[in-house]
């Protein structure tokens, strides 16, 4: 296993994390068994982060990682997050109050069995409190020992800024992937001044990227059928630019998914790409990126066929997209 730092923390964090958020939330039909099998091959693999929040599942995705955490407790590094609810409607809600925050730790704690939270994130930046106070509330935690390291996820240059002036922040948890760049022209140079690891969620473009992952096969409840790239126009697009990737890939003797996450990992050594999964399968060849070199060639073949295919859509719909952090 290749390692890389956590903020300047002193923490190696394996250059691959676990992104544990589909075993039982958003994607397909949940298989406990399979994700309990995937979470134990990866400590047998060297992964040593794994990547869960308080929404996922609304705390069940925590608990369900607790079954291998609670006996692994010093083999893993654990993310959590706190900021999104659903209320009584159904309607998606983010608190970033420091009273939400303190209920929220204590419910994640006890629902992951562990009595520390390696990195606690702020989901969200919530734009009716300011984020010094959502900070501030957070650097409490890790006075108090329930937390040891900070993140935000999502959060706007400025946001990372401002809550950096109250307390250092370990990671900054955002999308990146070949066809998600918003973080790569402005916050991953800012997260590589200020010594911020960039975690970076969904590599695979929520699984589009691996070839695999077809929006024809998707169960009806699957969350990425609400999203653009699943959905027309944008599908067909998606499905010529993949197929083409896969032939790149094939070239280089590697699969899709090893080829998109090589190229999240070579971007920066500050970034760590958390693929996710529920399947040991999957798992096993996405750690293969690790192998990849990429060259320039590919990197200009990669830009070459982005042009020709350029509609892939927004990443988010409405529902998301009104928590983009405009700080
Ligand atoms: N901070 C945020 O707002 C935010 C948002 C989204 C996600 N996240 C975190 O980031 C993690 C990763 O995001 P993601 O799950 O969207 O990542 P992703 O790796 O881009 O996509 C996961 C999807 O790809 C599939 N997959 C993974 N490896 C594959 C392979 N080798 N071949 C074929 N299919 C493969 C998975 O299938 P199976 O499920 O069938 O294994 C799943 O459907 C999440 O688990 C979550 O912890 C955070």
């Amino acid at each position: 296993m290749e390692y890389r730092h956590l903020g300047n923390t002193g923490l190696q964090l394996s250059a691959i994390g676990l992104g544990c958020m589909g075993m039982n939330h958003a994607y397909g039909i949940p298989n406990d068994t399979a994700s309990i099998a995937t979470l134990e091959a990866s400590i047998e693999w060297g992964i040593n982060f794994w990547d869960t929040a308080d929404m996922y599942a609304s705390g069940k995705n925590e608990e369900l990682i607790s079954k291998v955490l609670k006996p692994n407790r010093q083999k893993i590094i654990i993310a959590t997050k706190f900021g999104f609810y659903n209320d009584a409607a159904g309607k998606l809600c983010l608190d970033g109050s420091p009273a939400y925050i303190k209920k929220s730790v204590e419910a994640s704690l006890r629902r992951l069995q562990t009595d520390v939270i390696d990195l606690y994130y702020a989901h969200r930046i919530d734009p009716k409190i300011p984020v010094e106070e959502t900070v501030g509330a957070m650097a409490d935690l890790v006075k108090e020992g329930k937390v040891r390291f900070l993140g935000l996820s999502e959060a706007s240059p400025n946001s990372i800024k401002r809550a950096t002036a109250i307390h250092p922040i370990a990671a900054l948890q955002s999308e990146y992937s070949i066809l998600s760049r918003d973080v790569a022209s402005e916050i991953l140079p800012l997260c590589e001044t200020l010594n911020i690891s960039l975690v970076a969620f969904s590599p695979l473009s929520r699984g589009l990227m691996s070839h695999k992952v077809l929006a024809s096969q998707l169960s009806q409840n699957d969350f990425r059928l609400k999203l653009p790239r699943y959905q027309g126009a944008y599908a067909l697009n998606n499905q010529k630019l993949i197929d083409e990737f896969a032939l790149i890939a094939a070239a280089k003797q590697c699969s899709p998914a090893q080829l998109a996450i090589a190229w999240v990992l070579s971007k920066s050594n500050k970034i760590i790409p958390i693929p996710g999964t529920k399947n040991v399968h999957y798992l096993k060849e996405n750690l293969g990126a690790l192998q990849v070199q990429m060259n320039a060639s590919d990197f200009d073949q990669i830009e070459r066929l982005m042009k020709r295919y350029p509609n892939v859509g927004d990443r988010y719909n409405e529902t998301f997209n009104q928590f983009v952090d405009e700080n």
